[in-house]
C-alpha cells in the first residue's frame, strides 16, 4: 500500500496527530489538504509534546517531506510562528516544507469577519475557532481570494489587495458599522510575510505528481472530521472545507487512482467542540469524568470539549462517505475505569427507529440515541501492545464497534506515546 488518506470519522479531535505520527514511519511525504490553523494536531515524542496547526505532523520525523497543499487556507502569521517554534526545538524545516502557491491566504479581515459574524447573532452562532476559516473559504468561492502565489508579483499583488480591501471595507463600514482597515498597514504585513514565505512556495500539485511518479509513499492528513465537512457534516454546524476524503483529491491535485487506502480515525467515545447537535452527549457528571481522563480540551482554542458515548450511526455513515478501508480507534484507555459503557446503535425519531444518519440537522436535533450497554473491563490497558493481551471485555467492546461500523479495526491507541499503539 503506497498512498494513504487519513480522515477524522467523527467531529474532529479524534487523535489523528498521534496516528499520523505512527504512520509516518512508513511514509516519504505528509500532506495537509484542507482547513487551516483551526486544526490542532498533538504529537508526543518521548517527553516532548508538539502541537501543530498548519504544518503536517510529519515534520517531527527528519526523513519526511511536508506539503501544505492547495486546499488549505493558510494563515501566514501563524505559519511563520510555527516554523520559528520548530526551529527553536532543532527541527529542520527548510528544504522539507513546501507550501502551495494556490493555497488561499487568511488575511487580517478574515479573522475580523469571523469574529463579527459570531458576535452578530447569538442564535446563529457556530462556535467557530475565530481563525478566519469561513470568511477565507467564502472569498475563495466568491473569487475574491488572495493566494500565496499572488505574493510573487508585487505590483499585481498591490492592485489585487486594493480591489479586495475596497470591497471588504464597504461591508465593514456599511453593514457592521466598524472602522475600516488600512491598505498601507495590510500591505506592509503582507510584504513581510512574502519575504519569510517565498522560499517555501511551490507548485505543489506538480511536486506531488512527481512524487507519485517516483512511487514515493504519500500520507494525506485530514484535519477536523467527517461531520464538520461542509457537504457531509451537520450543516450549518460545520467548518468550511471538505474534511472527508473528497477534500484529499481536490485539495492536492492528486488523482483518485493515486490513493490506495483510506483510514478513518475514531475515538473510543465521541467529542465535539462548538455548537450543533450531539445525540450521544453524556450527562454532566459522566461528561466531566471523561473530559478529565481524556484531557478533552481543544488544542487550538483551549475550549472544553463536549463528550459523549460512541455513536455507531454516525461512524457507519463516515465509513460510507469516506469509503473507509479500516479504522483506527484512539483513547481506548480513557474508558479503563468505567463499570459500564454505552454504545449508540440506532436513533429514535418520533417513535421511529433510524439506522442511518438523517440528512437534516433539525431532524438530528430531535433524535434520541438507542444505547446498547456493555460491561467495562475496569483495568488499565495503557501498557498493552497486542490485541490478544487486552482484557477480554475490551476486545469485545472493539469487536462490537467494528461490527456496527461495518469496517475492520486496524489500529488501537491506548495512550499518547508512539509505543502505546496496537496494530491488528
Ligand atoms: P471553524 O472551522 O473555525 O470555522 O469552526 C467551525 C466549527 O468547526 C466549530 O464548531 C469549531 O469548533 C469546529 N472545528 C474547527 N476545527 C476544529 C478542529 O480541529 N477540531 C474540532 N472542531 C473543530
Amino acid at each position: 500500500m503506497a498512498n494513504i488518506v487519513l480522515v477524522g470519522a467523527q467531529w474532529g479531535d479524534e487523535g489523528k496527530g498521534k496516528i499520523i505520527d505512527f504512520l509516518t514511519e512508513k511514509s516519504d511525504y505528509v500532506v495537509r489538504f484542507q482547513g487551516g490553523s483551526n486544526a490542532g494536531h498533538t504529537v508526543r515524542v518521548g517527553a516532548e509534546r508538539f502541537v501543530l496547526h498548519q504544518i503536517p505532523s510529519g515534520i517531527i520525523r527528519n526523513h519526511i517531506i511536508c506539503v501544505i497543499a492547495n486546499g488549505v487556507v493558510l494563515d501566514p502569521e501563524e505559519l511563520i510562528h510555527e516554523i520559528g517554534n520548530l526551529k527553536k526545538r532543532k527541527i529542520r524545516v527548510d528544504g522539507r516544507l513546501f507550501v502551495s502557491d494556490q493555497a488561499h491566504v487568511i488575511m487580517p479581515y478574515h479573522k475580523l469577519f469571523d469574529r463579527l459574524a459570531e458576535q452578530e447573532n447569538e442564535k446563529r452562532k457556530i462556535g467557530t475557532t475565530q481563525r478566519g476559516i469561513g470568511p477565507c473559504y467564502a472569498d475563495k468561492a466568491a473569487r475574491l481570494g488572495i493566494r500565496v502565489g499572488d505574493f510573487l508579483d508585487i505590483p499585481v499583488f498591490k492592485q489585487r489587495l486594493k480591489q479586495v480591501l475596497d470591497a471588504k471595507n464597504k461591508v465593514l463600514k456599511f453593514i457592521y458599522r466598524h472602522p475600516t482597515l488600512s491598505y498601507t498597514d495590510i500591505l506592509k504585513r503582507c510584504l513581510a510575510y512574502r519575504k519569510r514565505l517565498l522560499g517555501y512556495t511551490r507548485n505543489t500539485p506538480q511536486l506531488l505528481h512527481d512524487a507519485v511518479h517516483k512511487r514515493k509513499r504519500i500520507l494525506l492528513e485530514g484535519a477536523q472530521g467527517t461531520f464538520l465537512d461542509v457537504d457531509h457534516g451537520t450543516y450549518p454546524y460545520v467548518t468550511s472545507s471538505n474534511s472527508s476524503v473528497g477534500g484529499a483529491i481536490t485539495g492536492t491535485g492528486m488523482g483518485l487512482r493515486d490513493v490506495h487506502k483510506v483510514i478513518g480515525v475514531v475515538k473510543a467515545y465521541t467529542t465535539r467542540v462548538g455548537e450543533g447537535p450531539f445525540p450521544t452527549e453524556m450527562e454532566p457528571a459522566m461528561l466531566r469524568k471523561v473530559r478529565d481522563w481524556g484531557e478533552e480540551f481543544g488544542a487550538t482554542t483551549g475550549r472544553p470539549r463536549r463528550c459523549g458515548w460512541f455513536d455507531a450511526v454516525l461512524t457507519r455513515q463516515a465509513a460510507r462517505v469516506n469509503g473507509l478501508d479500516s479504522i483506527a480507534v484512539t483513547k481506548l484507555d480513557v474508558l479503563d475505569n468505567l463499570k459500564e459503557i454505552k454504545i449508540c446503535t440506532t436513533y429514535k425519531y418520533h417513535g421511529r427507529t433510524l439506522r442511518d444518519l438523517p440528512s437534516h440537522v433539525e431532524v438530528l436535533k430531535q433524535c434520541r440515541p438507542v444505547f446498547r450497554t456493555v460491561k467495562g473491563w475496569h483495568s488499565s490497558t495503557s501498557q498493552i501492545t497486542k490485541f490478544r493481551d487486552l482484557p477480554k471485555l475490551a476486545q469485545q467492546y472493539l469487536r462490537v464497534l467494528e461490527k456496527l461500523v461495518e469496517t475492520p479495526i486496524e489500529i488501537v491507541s491506548v495512550g499518547s506515546s508512539r509505543s502505546q499503539t496496537i496494530v491488528l
